[in-house]
This record gives C-alpha cells, structure tokens and sequence, in this order.
C-alpha cells in the first residue's frame, strides 16, 4: 500500500496515471467516434437511437462509463497538479524519465488545450448526455444532434474544440507512450501511424458530424448565403 502511495506522490507515477487515462479516454473517443457515425446511416437516426438505447440499457456499458468519468476525473485534476509542480521545480531535471519533448510548446500549452476540452466536455454534456439521461423532455439523440448543429455558433464552437482537441491528442498520445517506455526504434512507425490516426482522423471524423448537419441536413447554406 505505502508502495502504491510513493509511486502516486512521485512525478512519474502520476504521469504514469496520466498516460492511462488518457489512452483509455482515446479507447472512449474512438469508440464514441464509431457510435456516432451512425448518424450518417441515412434512416433519420433510427439506428443512431438504437445503438444510444443499447448504451443505455447494458449494465456492462453504464460500469464502464463510471470509468470513463473518473478516468476524464483523474486526467483533469492529475494534470493540474504536475502543471503546478513542473511550475515550481522548472530548473530541476530530472536524470529519469526526462521527456525530450518537455520544452515543445504542445507539452507547455497542453494545460491550457486541456481547460478548453473541459469546457467544451461541459457544454457537450449538458447539450446531449443529462437531457438525454436525466430530464423530462422527451427529445431522441438524433433530434438532439440535429437541433444543436443547426445553430451556425454552435458549429463553430464545436470545430474550433476539436481542432484544440487534435492538439491535445497530438502531444498526448505520443507523451504517454514515451511514459510508459514503450516508444522504441521496433514500435515508432506502427505508433507513429496509429497517432496520425488519433490526432487526426478521430477530430477529423467528429468534426463531419457538425458540418454535415448544418449544410446538408439543415439549412446552413441557406444561412450562410443570406448573411446569417
Ligand atoms: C461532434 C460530434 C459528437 C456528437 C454528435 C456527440 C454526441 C453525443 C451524445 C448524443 C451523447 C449522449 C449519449 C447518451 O447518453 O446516450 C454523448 C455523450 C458523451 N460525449 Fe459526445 N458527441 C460528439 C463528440 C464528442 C467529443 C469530441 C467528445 C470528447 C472530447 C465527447 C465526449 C462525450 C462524453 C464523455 C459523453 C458522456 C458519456 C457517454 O454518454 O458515452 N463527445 N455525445
């Protein structure tokens, strides 16, 4: 147990803890990514609605999901507490695990990359997940994606998240490999395809979602020609 604890006080247990969970959140994202490409499926969300109704129903899916949420937890308040530290003690290097890509300015900004998720993970939240689960109103998901994405704003806002997001994603999938120690010569190029993958075609994939809606489901063209 004092064991575990030490490992957690230490700087590196904690990026340890860091790197896990966000790899997990990405094993979320992608998943979540999958889910949500559904709303292409062209059957005016019936299939987007049943794969929402089968989240919502599977035991095994709700435990995960608590999961989920203290990983996004455990991430948020971990990374703030190296943030303060790396502040304090900037001059000490470590002779261990010293990261070559400390000094980018990803791995610097990443803290501010990171507050800006949390809001845009707030506002998500309280545009689909609690009026889905937990109000009255009785509007399906697809209704919900269809409604926020005809707000022109609102698309904007989601864009310009998941360009911050891909940042993040960029600077963090690689960080916590480096971490972890598994980056080596034998595993870069398959890690190096597998975060082109992450930092790009996930945002990439989400960001569909929102521009579809407004011009080819809604009428955001219509918009945007007459000038708002
Ligand atoms: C732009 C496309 C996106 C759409 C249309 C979308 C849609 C949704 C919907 C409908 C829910 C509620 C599901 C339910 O409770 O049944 C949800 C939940 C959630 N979304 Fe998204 N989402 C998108 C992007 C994202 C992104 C980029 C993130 C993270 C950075 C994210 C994180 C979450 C989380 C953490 C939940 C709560 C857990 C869950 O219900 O699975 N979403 N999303």
């Amino acid at each position: 147990m004092n064991k575990a604890l030490d490992f957690y006080y230490s700087s590196i247990g904690k990026k340890v803890l860091m790197s896990v969970t966000g790899l997990f959140l990405i094993v979320f994202l992608t998943e979540h990514l999958i889910g949500n490409l559904l709303l292409f499926a062209g059957d005016e969300g019936k299939m987007y609605e049943a794969y929402g109704d089968f989240l919502v129903s599977n035991p095994v899916i709700r435990f995960i999901e608590l999961f989920m949420f203290l990983g996004i937890f455990v991430h948020i308040i971990i990374g703030v507490i190296l943030w303060f530290k790396n502040r304090k003690t900037r001059s000490v290097k470590y002779k261990l695990f010293r990261l070559k890509d400390n000094a980018t300015l990803a791995s610097r900004t990443t803290i501010i990359s990171g507050l800006v998720i949390g809001i845009f993970l707030y506002i998500h939240l309280t545009t689909f997940f609690f009026p889905l689960r937990y109000s009255d109103e009785k509007s399906g998901a697809y209704e919900l994606v269809v409604n926020a994405f005809s707000d022109f704003w609102y698309v904007i806002f989601y864009l310009a998240a998941l360009f911050v997001i891909a940042y993040h994603l960029h600077h963090g999938f690689q960080s916590a490999f480096q971490t972890l120690g598994l980056r080596n010569k034998k595993y870069a190029p398959v890690l190096d395809i597998i975060a082109f993958f992450v930092w790009c075609l996930i945002p990439l994939g989400f960001a569909a979602i929102p521009i579809y809606f407004f011009f080819f489901h809604g009428s955001g063209a219509t918009v945007i020609m007459w000038g708002f």
